[in-house]
């Protein structure tokens, strides 16, 4: 009998559902080919969530997880639900699912794809061959820090990390590293901040353990700058929630649409796939949107978190070879396209790409 696993999939709002209908229109092609079997089941979250339910991450979610394989998700919020009270707001959903599933390693590459060099604001001689992985710590820090209050003349957030926090995140970038260039950056704002004064120690003590890798320290403002700068420099970029979420969104535009990149959440059970981009309410619906970076978080979900590593070899190759024979989304329109296409129809050539 074939292998069968369980997908739960959170569709979300403005592009996500768009975005996710293709990457499963995908992941049913190569599971056929390859030889084992999908079930999905939806679940609600953000905006889509707070309709249906009243709340953004609504109990049966919660539940419904934990009993799946892995979960693929769209993306969340839009302006409709923007003037709630914050732990109503779709955001509040997602950043709750994190926590719940305790997902505290994002893993988020920035990779050039050779056929897209001309697509970054960057020179191409800068950007060609970057291949970064950014793992961001995403269950604490200053998102999820308490004291937090927001009063008429004042508002604070706390940013706090403990040992345990840091040392677990730190543990998956040197993992990470030696199957890579086994090169490390870690990035924080310990000239200013003793939480990041906290995290270089911990990193330095993890990285007793990890002899070959070799280990360097930035600050966020200047890796901010070293990654337009000369991104090349960079193999594994470890860094707190608030500072990789910045830094994420910077690489993503070394790639030359953040309609590209994937990440892959994972941590201690069921793990969270995800693209980077957000739920782009200005374009839902039009049937523009680059479904690409959800295909390839489908594509990570195979390779990290079933094992299916040839079935997610086959989605990576169908990516490069419709990019290389001109195949673009509208984003991505103006650099060497031989033929813009909409979001279901680059679906379709993925998915009969990866299916041979
Ligand atoms: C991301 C997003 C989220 C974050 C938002 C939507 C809460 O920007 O996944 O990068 O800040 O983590
Ligand atoms: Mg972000």
């Amino acid at each position: 009998m074939s292998k069968s696993y369980k997908i739960g999939v959170i569709k979300g709002d403005g592009i996500g559902p768009e975005i996710i209908d293709e990457a499963i229109k995908v992941l049913d092609a190569v599971s056929v080919s390859q030889g084992f079997n999908l079930k999905y089941e939806e679940m609600l979250l953000g905006g889509a969530a707070i309709d249906e339910t009243g709340v953004p991450l609504p109990e049966e979610t919660i539940k419904g997880v934990k009993k799946c394989d892995a979960i693929l998700f769209g993306a969340i919020g839009g302006p409709k639900w923007d003037t709630l009270e914050r732990h109503l707001r779709p955001e509040s959903g997602l950043l709750g699912l994190r926590k719940e599933m305790g997902t505290f390693a994002n893993l988020r590459p920035a990779m050039v794809y050779d056929e897209l060099v001309n697509a970054s604001s960057l020179k191409a001689e800068v950007i060609q061959g970057v291949d970064i992985m950014v793992v961001r710590e995403l269950t604490g820090g200053i998102y999820f820090g308490q004291p937090r209050e927001l009063h008429q003349d004042m508002a604070f957030n706390t940013m706090v990390y403990t040992r345990e926090e840091v040392k677990r995140i730190a543990i998956v970038a040197f993992d990470i590293a030696m199957k890579r260039e086994k090169r490390i950056c870690s990035v924080d704002k310990a000239n200013v901040l003793e939480v990041s004064q906290f995290w270089r120690e911990i990193v330095e003590e993890v990285a007793v353990d990890y002899p070959e890798v070799e280990l360097s320290h930035m600050y966020v403002d200047n890796a901010a700058m070293q990654l337009i700068r000369e991104p090349k420099q960079f193999d594994v970029i470890l860094t707190g929630n608030i500072f990789g979420d910045i830094l994420s969104d910077a690489a993503s535009m070394l790639s030359g649409s953040i309609g590209l990149l994937p990440s892959a959440s994972t941590g201690k059970g069921v793990g969270l796939f995800e693209p980077i981009h957000g739920s782009a309410p200005d374009i839902a619906g039009q049937g523009i949107a680059n479904p690409l970076a959800t295909i390839s978080s489908a594509s990570m979900m195979l390779r990290y978190a079933l094992g299916e590593n040839d079935a997610a070899d086959k989605i990576d190759d169908a990516i490069k070879k419709a990019l290389s024979e001109g195949y673009r989304t509208g984003d991505l329109g103006d650099y060497d396209a031989k033929e813009i296409c909409t979001c279901t129809e680059m679906g379709d050539i993925i998915a009969d790409y990866s299916s041979k």
